[in-house]
């Protein structure tokens, strides 16, 4: 999600205003859990189609036909004005990218962010993908990314803090020489895309909201090849590193359960 238009918009509408972490029931989670999977299955498909000689719109054609076979909505068309079912962000380009007549090229990183709503609950994930041979240095940020997330899966216990979640991506991506984008956030996630809390992608450990039975995260580590910082072009979503170094997103949403993380959106 996007803290920059939290922040902006304030939480009156974005985020509950009363910041509570709404628990879901295991009837809930079982919901999410469809609705997750058709996000896991969309990704694949997108995953499949997207190589070298393809324009990320008609990724966004393909995610409509998609949505429309499952009969689900797209969570982020026409929130907050975003216009399309699909982000894709390519290499500089860190999140909220959007689809356009660009055609991929051999060498491209490419990041596809799905979320859908189904049954009146939210699924949203994202995976960063290699396009043909990539370069040793892109490799290696995708890859730091996605360990990045699974360590911060790891954290998912009852019992644990939310910035222990908050501290594995941060502390494992520091010391590969990459660093946290600290302008976006994940997010609590249920009857609503962006839910209370503020999942950052750093943080002090045994800080943070205890976790409980019930809630739900979108974990979503945005990981930059340079500097932390970035900008957001005119096109008021696109977000850039501002020193045009690489960038890399995975997204997952998952349960903390008394069992453990349950990855709600895992294939
Ligand atoms: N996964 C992103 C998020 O949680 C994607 C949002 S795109 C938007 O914010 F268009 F819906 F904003
Ligand atoms: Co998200």
């Amino acid at each position: 999600m996007c803290l920059l238009i939290v922040f902006r918009l304030g939480f009156s509408n974005g985020m509950k205003e009363s910041k509570t972490i709404v628990l879901k029931s295991p009837d809930e989670i079982a919901k999410m859990r469809k609705s997750n999977l058709v996000v896991a299955e969309i990704i694949a498909v997108i995953k499949d189609a997207a190589r070298p000689g393809v324009a990320t719109i008609e990724l966004e054609k393909l995610c409509e036909a998609e949505l429309k076979k499952r009969k689900v909505r797209s969570a982020f068309k026409g929130y907050r004005g975003y216009p399309y079912c699909i982000c894709v962000s390519v290499n500089e380009e860190v999140v909220h990218g959007m689809p356009s007549n660009r055609v991929l090229i051999e060498g491209d990183i490419l990041s596809i962010d799905i979320g859908v709503e189904c049954d009146g609950y939210y699924g949203d994930a994202a995976i960063t993908i290699p396009l043909g041979k990539i370069s040793e240095e892109a490799s290696r940020l995708i890859d730091v990314t996605e360990t990045a997330l699974s360590r911060a899966i790891e954290k998912v216990y009852v019992g644990n803090r939310l910035f222990d979640i908050s501290y594995a991506v941060q502390s494992y991506v520091e010391e590969n020489g990459f660093s946290v984008v600290r302008a976006f956030v994940g997010h609590g996630i249920g009857r609503e895309l962006h839910e209370a809390p503020q999942v950052p992608n750093f943080g002090v450990p045994g800080r943070g909201a205890r976790l409980k039975a019930g809630m739900v995260f979108a974990i979503e580590p945005m990981i930059n090849a340079g500097g932390s910082d970035i900008v957001v072009l005119d096109d008021g979503w696109t977000a850039v590193t501002k020193d045009g170094s690489l960038s890399a997103h995975f997204e997952h949403t998952v349960a903390v359960t008394e069992k453990g993380p349950y990855i709600l959106s895992k294939l």
